[in-house]
């Protein structure tokens, strides 16, 4: 076993810190205030790669490791998650998905400017009725032929303003329940496409939350896919891999704020010295570095098990499970060691405690990643 990263990793982890700090740092508090897009700062995260980062160079990516993916995204996580969820998502739903089960024609035409990030994707599941219970999609696509009409609403779609290309998931046949749903590659500007308001959000507010209306949009034939019926295995396998990437966002939120915490508390002095050298202080800190380096090992073991071809459905669950619980408990307790400074924006740690919530609840909740777990336990 080996805990070591190499020089890749080293650099790749570097290249994200340093550019968290210089192009996402300043700025990041009044683009939550004001729930502005970043929309100049996703450009460069594109034209450094770190839109498709596993994706093979042939069709654009960096051809990375997933490993590389939890060290960036961790970095980018550290001062603006509204940035990282749409790497999180370009990255492991919608490039991954792409590369992972499209042809070569859909390769040609979306991954390339999808993985050079001169396009950002949206992945669509989630309905007003059909939230955690995924297999019950309302969204229908009725086989017309040549074409797929397309019927229905999306919910809580990440990029769905901002997005060119939306993979969605339809019910073609409802007697065939999750077996008759297929994912469809549906593009912005298609005729009976619409998108709706902007979500006002707790947290990542910066990023583009929005509802997606179908009104009988025609999605051509060659736009599915995989073969007739995949498109929830798609989502599932998808998403085991997505997890991986919030599992990392919380982690870095988490790490984010522990930093934060520990600088603050290095100089902030009260009854005649600096709060570090309280005990109740130092318990604190003791207990955020413990959580996140386990979470950290947990993300890092799910990336390990994708980079060599294992099953990592049970750790990517395992690893969103924990890391966002870390991610809530550290920022609270970031909060408390920052006082009332904690409770004001300046300070950095209140965003992120707001932020921290959402990697519980996109992706699958908690509770969803429990059924995925225990199911793994009770099968064998
Ligand atoms: N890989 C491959 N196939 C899988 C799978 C996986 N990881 N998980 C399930 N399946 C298959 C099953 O084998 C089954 O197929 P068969 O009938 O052929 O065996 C089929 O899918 C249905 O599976 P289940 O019977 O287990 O389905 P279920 O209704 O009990 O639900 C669930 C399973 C895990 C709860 C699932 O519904 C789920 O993950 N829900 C959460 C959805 C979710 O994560 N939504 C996130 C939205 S996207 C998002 O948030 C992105 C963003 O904006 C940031």
């Amino acid at each position: 076993m080996n805990f070591e990263l190499n020089e890749e990793h080293l650099m790749i982890q570097k290249a994200a810190r340093d550019f968290a700090q210089n192009e996402l740092l300043p700025g990041v508090i009044e683009r939550d205030e004001h729930q502005k897009f970043p929309k100049e700062q996703v450009k460069k995260l594109g034209e450094l790669g770190f839109l498709g980062m596993m994706v093979d160079p042939k069709y654009g990516g960096g051809g990375m490791d997933c490993i590389s993916y939890v060290l960036a995204m961790e970095e980018i996580s550290k001062v603006d998650a509204s940035a990282s969820v749409v790497m999180s998502v370009n990255n492991s739903l919608v490039c991954w998905g792409l590369e992972t089960f499209g042809n070569e024609e859909q390769k040609q035409k979306y991954l390339i400017p999808l993985a050079k990030g001169e396009i950002i994707g949206a992945f669509c599941l989630s309905e007003p009725e059909a939230g955690s219970d995924a297999t019950s999609q309302r969204t229908t696509a009725i086989d017309m032929g040549d074409h797929y009409l397309l019927n229905g609403t999306k919910n809580w779609i990440t990029n769905g303003n901002t997005a060119s290309v939306y993979l969605v998931m339809a019910q073609t046949d409802v007697k065939k329940g999750h077996k008759g749903i297929n994912a469809l590659i549906v593009e912005k500007g298609m005729p009976g496409f619409v998108v709706g308001p902007k979500e006002n959000k707790m947290g990542i507010r910066g990023s583009d939350t929005h509802s997606l209306m179908f009104t009988d949009v025609k999605v051509p034939k060659e736009n599915r896919i995989g073969e007739d019926g995949f498109g929830f295995k798609f989502a599932m396998k998808t998403l085991s891999g997505g997890r991986i990437g919030i599992a990392s966002q919380a982690l870095g939120i988490a790490s984010g704020a522990y930093e934060l915490a520990v600088k603050y508390a290095k100089q902030r002095k009260a009854f005649g010295t600096e709060i570090a050298n309280h005990q109740a202080i130092q318990f604190k800190l003791a207990d955020m570095a413990t959580e996140i380096e386990a979470a950290r090992l947990l993300c890092l073991k799910a990336a390990w098990l994708k980079d060599q071809h294992l099953d990592y459905d049970l750790a990517s669950s395992m690893a969103k499970l924990f890391s966002s619980k870390v991610a809530m408990d550290t920022t609270i307790e970031a909060v408390q060691v920052h006082g009332g400074y904690g409770y004001v924006k300046e300070y950095h740690v209140e965003r992120l405690m707001r932020d921290a919530k959402i990697t519980q609840l996109y992706e699958g909740t908690s509770e969803i990643q429990k059924i995925v777990i225990s199911r793994f336990i009770l099968k064998g």
